[in-house]
């Protein structure tokens, strides 16, 4: 297959970068534009280690082909945090609530715990583990991972990065 030339807003840098035509999004980000923090686990939509915003919202970007990101804004993980020395808040939470094991499912948990506070600041637990309930984690039995996103409600910082960070501005 002829690769085709694509340009997206990638964590806000527009990038140009030619692909297969099904070259996933997932693939694209880690092998062409060397952003390995997005995770690719089952690549078939099952666990969310690969979670990345489309145009602000959570998409499984192993499910999404490269070329349908053509003119649009990706935000990775390497894109939440409010600076290069900074954190995310949801980051700074897991890490202070023992909410990473392997690291594994972190990236995508990361992700759509954030997506989640940004739409619902006062997120509660069952908005928690409904948000979540498609990032699968094999080591932490989920508990710290909710504690460490309950901890971030209320803390208006949180949904004011997220959503930032959705519209590729942090
Ligand atoms: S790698 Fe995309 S959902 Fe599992
Ligand atoms: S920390 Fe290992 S899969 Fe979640």
């Amino acid at each position: 297959m002829e690769p085709r030339t694509i340009t997206l807003t990638v964590n806000g840098d527009r990038r140009c970068v030619a692909v297969r035509p099904n070259l996933t999004l997932v693939e694209a980000l880690r092998d062409e534009l060397h952003l390995t923090g997005t995770k690719q686990g089952c690549g078939t939509g099952d666990c969310g280690a690969c979670t990345v915003y489309l145009d602000g919202r959570p998409v499984n970007s192993c499910l999404t082909l490269a070329v349908e990101a053509d003119g649009r804004s990706v935000t990775t993980v390497e894109g939440l945090a409010p600076s290069g020395t900074e954190l995310h808040p949801v980051q700074e939470a897991f890490i202070a609530h023992g909410a990473v094991q392997c690291g594994y499912c972190t990236p995508g948990m990361v992700m759509s715990s954030a997506a989640l506070l940004s739409r619902e600041p006062a997120a509660d637990e069952p908005s928690v583990r409904h948000a979540l309930a498609g990032n699968l984690c094999r080591c932490t039995g989920y508990t710290k991972i909710v504690e460490a996103v309950l901890a971030c409600v209320g803390d208006g910082s949180c949904g004011a990065h997220g959503a930032a960070a959705a519209e590729g501005k942090a």
